[in-house]
């Protein structure tokens, strides 16, 4: 087998810029208990949280992208006007029409630059990063700019303790461009499995069943989890698709110098380690700090990565997440 550093990118390409935001309040286990049957005990326990970042009711997640956006362009020392394409991952849009993107690109004043949102649950910046890299693959675009932002915690039920402990809210952006050399996309491997589509639903508020009186008297507008369910699935879902993308880069795991799984559940995380084989040292974790904050928690690891220095020029990187749909996937670049 080549050595890594010997393989070509199949799409040469650099992340210029990393770049995240939270929201300043933070809400602790035991905040949570003060409303909540349960505690800091059995939250840390199941679930290895500790605090997360919780949007003021005047801020929009829009808000948070622009924040991660342009500490990702200072980093890439590149400007709004540079950018070809904006890609914005987020399962809540700011408004259902016209979503999420168009918001940021105002914000950050995309004037002319083509954007989308992509939905693929918290699997949507992992998705949104490789549909980048294609667009740059195939010279459509030279610069793209992909940000995953979400606010949960406006759609989970705060009465419902098995939900609304886990999420947190943020956005993490990156500059993605393309540049002959040896970094770039190593392998990608996205997943589909929509026989898993009951397991995260928020029912209401779409076209099947739109907002009605009803649907807010019975609570379908809040997030509905299967969590056992989605727990077994997480694992060997990520675990398929980070040895399929490390097959098709010509990798061994062991090539791999960080893994950046989706921050879901710590238990997940370890039983995915457990199953690959992996160094825990090599592995990112933040879900203490941050629990899950669906789209963002890739960016918003992979930032704290960058910023603490750990990351080398040439070092490989798997990210790798699950979500609803089911949709699922990792991609593996060299930086
Ligand atoms: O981005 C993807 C989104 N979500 C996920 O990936 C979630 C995946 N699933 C999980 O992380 C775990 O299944 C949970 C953390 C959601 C639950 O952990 P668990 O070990 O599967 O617990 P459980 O659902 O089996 O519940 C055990 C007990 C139950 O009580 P009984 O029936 O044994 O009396 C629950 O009612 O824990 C109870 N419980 C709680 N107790 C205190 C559930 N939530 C809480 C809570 N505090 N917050």
């Amino acid at each position: 087998m080549p050595r890594p550093r010997t393989i070509k990118p199949f799409i040469p390409l650099r992340i210029s810029g990393v770049g995240a935001y939270l929201p300043p309040k933070l809400l602790t286990n035991d905040d949570l208990a003060q409303f909540l049957d349960t505690s800091d005990e059995w939250i840390r326990t199941r679930t290895g949280i500790r605090t997360r970042h919780i949007l003021s009711p005047e801020e929009v997640p829009a808000e948070m992208g622009i924040r991660a956006a342009e500490k990702a362009l200072a980093m890439a020392k590149r400007n709004p006007a540079d950018i070809e394409f904006l890609l914005v991952a987020t399962n809540m849009p700011e408004e259902p029409i016209p979503g999420t993107a168009p918001y940021i690109a105002q914000g950050l004043g995309l004037e002319k630059t083509p954007f989308a949102d992509i939905t693929a649950g918290c699997a949507g910046f992992v998705y949104a990063l490789a549909l980048a890299g294609a667009l740059i693959q195939t010279g459509v675009v030279g610069k793209a700019l992909v940000i995953g932002t979400e606010a949960l915690s406006r759609f989970v039920n705060w009465q419902d303790r098995a939900t609304c402990v886990l999420f947190g809210d943020g956005a993490g952006a990156v500059v993605v461009e393309a540049a002959p050399g040896p970094a770039g996309i190593l392998g990608v491997a996205l997943r589909g499995d929509a026989t898993k589509l009951d397991l995260l639903r928020i029912e209401a508020g779409g076209v099947r069943l739109p907002a009605s009186a009803e649907t807010v008297r019975t609570g379908k507008h809040f997030l509905q989890m299967e969590g056992k369910g989605l727990f077994r699935a997480a694992v060997r879902m990520m675990a398929e698709a980070t040895r399929a993308a490390a097959v098709q880069a010509g990798l061994r795991l062991t090539d791999i110098d960080w893994v950046i799984p989706h921050q879901a559940n710590l238990r997940i995380i370890e039983a995915l380690v457990k199953r690959l084989r992996l160094p825990p040292e090599k592995v990112v974790v933040n879900i203490d700090r941050v629990a899950n904050t669906s789209t963002a928690s890739i960016p918003i690891a992979l930032e704290e990565l960058v910023r603490d220095g750990k990351v080398e020029s040439g070092q490989i990187l798997a990210l790798t997440a699950f979500g609803a749909g089911a949709c699922y996937g990792t991609v593996i670049l060299r930086w």
